[in-house]
């Protein structure tokens, strides 16, 4: 069994943040339905936020997508303890480390607090707050005994701000978010997002993330969840070669459908019976 910042998970596949709406019950359904062995959810921020102003999703191309949600959620009264038959990873926004300590110490006991330094679509708050990871992480260490992740963007910078985390107390990290970008709408002449930048995620950004996790693990050999365009077994399977012990599914869920965990699932078990490994031996495999 995968085990991740000190926490044990049945299988290496969980959903990525800001997939399944903050809502128990969709949360629970999520993990009755298609077993994910965990499910992260959307960034809570201190105040409730509401999203961008329609469009804020739009497909870019196969497998591509660029969105602005805004990280839209119900604010601080939504951190509560689900009862799911799978593990939930509570994601926080904030925008100083005092919101992220104040955020932290909301979270339910006993479950991995991930702290959001990476979205694109909000001033103030996710990327915005990058800089400040060494205080944060801090904060958030001296308000929670939950095991404490960060998540990160692919910027040029991320190695050295992954280092800063770990080194501040973060037991692991995700990477990576989505990156900023733009689509212009080439007969209206403007952006086609009301935002106008927004993240780019699937497929499109999914050797970016290889090469992250790749590099960050090479250089700390951290505890990562890789995130960026799984759509199959076989990217699954590449980004733990990369250094993820476990995967975050996200866009290809939206453009898919849940039931596209299932098929990463069952063609990774396949894959590991018929070589005769376990998961665990993939990790970092590819990059030593
Ligand atoms: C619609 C949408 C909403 C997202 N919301 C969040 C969020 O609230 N917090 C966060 O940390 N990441 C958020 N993300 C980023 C994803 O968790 C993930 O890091 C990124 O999309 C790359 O993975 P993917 O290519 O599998 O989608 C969001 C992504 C999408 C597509």
């Amino acid at each position: 069994m995968p085990e991740l910042a000190g926490v044990s998970f049945r299988d290496p596949f969980v959903i990525a943040s800001g997939i399944v709406p903050n809502h128990p019950e969709l949360i629970r359904q999520f993990c009755h339905l298609y077993g994910p062995a965990g499910v992260t959810t959307k960034s809570f921020t201190l105040n409730p936020l509401d999203p961008h102003p329609p469009p804020t999703v739009f497909k870019l191309g196969d497998g591509c997508y660029i969105n602005a949600i805004g990280l839209s959620n119900p604010g601080r009264d939504g951190l509560r303890e689900i009862n799911v038959p799978c593990r939930v990873i509570y994601s926080i926004a904030g925008s100083s480390p005092e919101e992220f300590g104040q955020l932290a110490s909301l979270v339910p006991k006993g479950h991995l607090v991930e702290l959001n330094l990476s979205s694109p679509n909000r001033r103030g708050l996710g990327e915005s707050v990058a800089p400040m990871v060494r205080e944060i992480v801090r904060e958030v260490v001296g308000a929670t005994q939950n095991p404490v992740l960060v998540k990160l963007g692919p910027w040029d910078n991320v190695i050295d701000l992954a280092g800063r985390a770990l080194e501040a107390g973060a037991k692991g990290l995700t990477l990576i978010n989505t990156v900023k970008g733009m689509a212009i709408d080439v007969y209206e002449r403007r952006p086609i997002l009301t935002y106008t930048t927004g993240g780019v995620s699937g497929k499109c950004i999914h050797h970016l993330a290889v090469r992250i996790v790749a590099q960050v693990f090479k250089e700390y050999q951290a505890d990562v969840i890789g995130v960026g365009g799984v759509y199959s077994w076989e990217d699954a399977a590449e980004l733990m070669l990369a250094g993820a012990k476990l995967v975050g599914v996200g866009t290809a869920i939206i453009d898919r459908g849940p039931r596209v965990l299932t098929q990463i699932r069952e063609g990774f078990g396949k894959f590991l019976d018929k070589k005769g490994i376990n998961a665990t031996e993939l990790v970092g495999a590819g990059v030593r």
